[in-house]
């Protein structure tokens, strides 16, 4: 089997891998990041999402045997250097942005790389880009009140649900 080595969250992990390995696989079974959710077999729930060479991937679409050299990126690496949340995770925690947390890994590093695309989003402009990442508990409302505000930008009102 394949060697593979990444740069993940900045630091350098390697794990063997079959061809057949998916990315979001060789995080949570051979390197033990399990922050990383796995939620449906058809690329669907976005609970996988992780951010490979700094864009958002669905870690359950790409082989890791690909990967040899990338930068990842996971939600593992996600807080600050002091262990806090950052501002997006908080954000959720705020406003009350998760429920079960299931989605909550892919949901979050989705809103840093919308994020870092576009810093100010529009309401519509974060549910669009939202649409690859299923919640089943909280109906999204707090999810993209929480994004807006990690944004620095006014919450919708609860009249714009
Ligand atoms: Fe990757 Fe659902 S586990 S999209
Ligand atoms: Fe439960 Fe989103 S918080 S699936």
């Amino acid at each position: 089997m394949p060697k593979i080595t990444m740069n993940i969250n900045g630091r350098d992990m390697s794990a063997e891998v079959e061809n057949r390995t998916l990315l979001a696989t060789m995080l949570r079974e051979k390197l033990h990041l399990k922050g990383t959710h796995v939620g449906c077999d058809t690329s669907q729930c976005g609970a996988c999402v992780v951010h490979v060479n700094g864009k958002a991937v669905k870690s359950c679409t790409i082989f890791a045997s690909e990967l040899d050299g990338a930068t990842v990126d996971t939600i593992e690496g996600q807080a600050n250097t002091d262990g806090s949340l950052n501002v997006i995770q908080q954000a959720f925690q705020d406003h009350h942005g998760l429920q079960c947390g299931f989605c909550t890994p892919g949901m979050v590093m989705s809103a840093a790389a919308l994020l870092k695309d576009n810093p100010k989003p529009s309401e519509a402009e974060v549910r669009e880009y939202l649409e690859g990442n299923i919640c089943r508990c909280t109906g999204y409302q707090g999810i993209v009140n929480a994004i807006m505000a990690a944004s620095g930008q006014d919450v919708p009102s609860v009249a714009a649900e």
